[in-house]
């Protein structure tokens, strides 16, 4: 399903449906996904493995909503003409701490020593459901590489939160194809073909936009380390789903 493409002239002949998210009537086009229509509405739905620009993934579950009672995926379902979406319940905050909770506790997120700390979008989730309240899981505290082979970049699986972001992005966006999954199951991590970054013939500009779409700090930049002080940094100023609540108003 492809989405998150600017507005078209295909898409203003396309049919207009509408909606209800948290009880406001929004307007969608039809084929667009619920965080399509959500998005352009300026209601702001969590997520973590998706990022506008890329093909939806459908994998974290933090973009749960309720659609007509029943739990789905909102950057992979459909809008459906008069669907009653529900977004900001306490249920789904309820259902969204847990997820965000368990990815925490599945890695090694150190985060006072992390260089992505105040640009995390892992550590953004967990302040905004309160993840950090209480530990209900046991950690995991899995052993895992960490590449530092090449001159511009390091790959720290610890921090991997199995988006698939950067695989998408070095794919579709970048034209590269640098990265991959690697291992099965509770193994399975972002590598690079099974071999060292070292080992390729990619340069710095051949992956940025893996680099940048990175959400957590998995994909690390050498050299430009904790660049903003505490207080000045991304989400301190401008927390996730900022950019899309500014919309609203805005949509037609
Ligand atoms: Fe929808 Fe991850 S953002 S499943």
């Amino acid at each position: 399903m492809s989405r998150h493409h600017e507005s078209s002239g295909q898409e203003d002949s396309a049919a207009r449906i509408s909606f209800t998210i948290d009880g406001e009537t929004c307007a969608a086009i039809a084929g667009q996904t619920i965080m399509e229509a959500a998005d352009g509405a300026g209601v702001y739905i969590p997520r973590l493995c998706d990022e506008e620009g890329l093909d939806p993934q459908g994998s974290c579950r933090v973009c749960t909503v309720k659609v007509n009672g029943r739990p789905v995926a909102s950057c992979v379902h459909p809008v459906g003409a008069g669907d009653v979406v529900e977004n900001d319940t306490a249920e789904i905050r309820g259902w969204r701490r847990d997820l965000v909770r368990m990815l925490f506790h599945e890695g090694n997120h150190l985060c006072p020593i992390c260089e992505a700390s105040g640009r995390c979008e892992l550590q953004a989730m967990g302040h905004r459901f309160e993840t950090f309240e209480a530990d209900l899981f046991p950690y995991l505290q899995p052993v895992r590489p960490v590449d530092a082979s090449h001159p511009d970049i390091m790959l720290d699986t610890n921090r991997c939160i199995r988006c698939g972001r950067c695989i998408r992005a070095s794919r579709d966006l970048d034209g590269k194809h640098v990265f991959g999954y690697v291992g099965r199951g509770i193994n399975k991590r972002v590598g690079v073909n099974g071999i060292d970054l070292s080992h390729t013939d990619i340069d710095l500009d051949d992956m940025a936009a893996a680099l940048e779409t990175c959400p957590v700090g998995c994909i690390i930049r050498k050299r430009l380390g904790f660049f903003s002080p505490i207080g000045r940094r991304l989400f301190d100023m401008t927390p996730p789903g900022t950019a899309i609540q500014k919309r609203k108003g805005n949509s037609k």
